[in-house]
């Protein structure tokens, strides 16, 4: 009997260190075509951001076998709706979650479309090392093989695993983990729309656990210098497109509303149309920083290479596409005006 009774408490003893031992995991749930409602299962022709948090978690139980899983509605909205200010929010309550309420980690449903400018604001604005997971999906949640809850179930794998810690902020789509400086979306409907540019994946998820390739090469989350913390709104930056025969007027619209600093989502290496060059000039004398990067796909926009940025005070920004490179520019803009410190900024993050 007395033997019974030991051999029952260790049981009970094991299994509530056990249960103890699940890591806590927030899904901060945000809209996008992973809470996405179509006509029929068969249909493209859907809205994003239509079912809640608690629809999204009842798809996929098996999470619950991973970690203690929970869920808060943070937004629902389609991803092209997104702004400076819901990322403020966005950034101060992970670092809440992360900081004061002991969670593990934490996973934010988003829309693909800007999941990537998210991801790398996060990126820079989150002061942990645990692990930050995106994640979405290309087909709505009542879609047939809907991508979501598979997703949703690798994006915890992932984020519940000790190798992530220390990675900075990644997406999670498609079995593949991409870290948020490279990850690019590159194709408008296929669901393997992600990749991480040259630099390829960082990692993947397979049989409920990830596996890395590679670190991120740059500075971020506990490294980062930028604080948001008693920020409530970012400087205004704005990206100029640039193409054959451009007109210089979106550029000097950006400059006569007041903004701070403008991106050129520039030809080849980051080239202004000559009209387009003309305002560019005159902006940066009156203090509105200029970035230039390109709007081919893959490639750097180089330092002093066919523009010299050394005469004009503007900032090349290397390995950042345009969307990215506003994002960096608004937290650099927080510190500095000073052109070369902003420059260095973009050699290091
Ligand atoms: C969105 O970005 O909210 C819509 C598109 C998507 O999630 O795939």
């Amino acid at each position: 009997m007395k033997y019974l009774r030991h051999t029952l408490l260790i049981l009970m003893l094991v299994a509530s260190v056990t249960l103890e031992a699940k890591p806590k995991v927030r899904i901060l749930a945000t809209g996008g075509t992973i809470a996405g409602i179509a006509g029929s299962s068969t249909s493209s022709i859907y809205t994003a951001g239509q079912v809640g948090v608690q629809t999204l978690l009842a798809a996929v139980p098996q999470i619950q076998e991973l970690a203690e899983v929970s869920g808060e509605q943070f937004a629902n909205m389609a991803s092209q709706d997104m702004t400076d200010a819901i990322w403020l929010r966005l950034a101060k309550r992970i670092n809440h979650l992360l900081e004061e309420e002991d969670y593990d980690a934490v996973v934010v449903t988003h829309g693909t479309d800007t999941m990537e400018e998210t991801a790398y604001f996060l990126n820079l604005t989150v002061k942990s090392d645990k692990p930050v997971i995106l994640v979405g999906s290309m087909r709505p949640s009542n879609s047939l093989s809907a991508d979501g809850p598979i997703n949703l179930y690798n994006a915890v794998a992932a984020a519940i695993s000790p190798d992530s810690r220390g990675m900075g902020v990644l997406c999670c789509m498609n079995d593949k983990l991409l870290d948020a400086k490279t990850v690019i979306k590159t194709h408008t409907i296929d669901s393997d729309t992600f990749e991480g540019g040259p630099s390829g994946i960082i990692g993947y998820v397979h049989n409920s656990r990830a596996y890395y390739l590679q670190e991120p090469l740059n500075k971020h989350t506990e490294d980062s210098e930028f604080d948001i913390s008693d920020l409530d709104e970012l400087p205004k930056v704005g990206i100029v497109y640039g193409y054959a025969n451009a007109s210089p007027l979106p550029m000097q619209a950006f400059v006569d509303a007041g903004f701070d600093g403008i991106v050129l989502a520039g030809v080849g290496d980051g080239n202004f149309h000559k009209d387009v060059f003309e305002v560019a000039v005159k902006a940066q004398q009156k203090g509105i920083q200029i970035v230039r990067s390109s709007r081919c796909p893959t490639g750097p926009t180089c330092l002093d290479g066919e523009v010299d940025d050394a005469r004009y005070h503007f900032v090349a920004s290397l390995d950042l596409n345009p969307q990215k490179a506003r994002i960096l520019l608004m937290l650099a803009l927080t510190r500095t005006r000073d052109w070369q410190q902003i420059q260095q900024y973009f050699k290091e993050y």
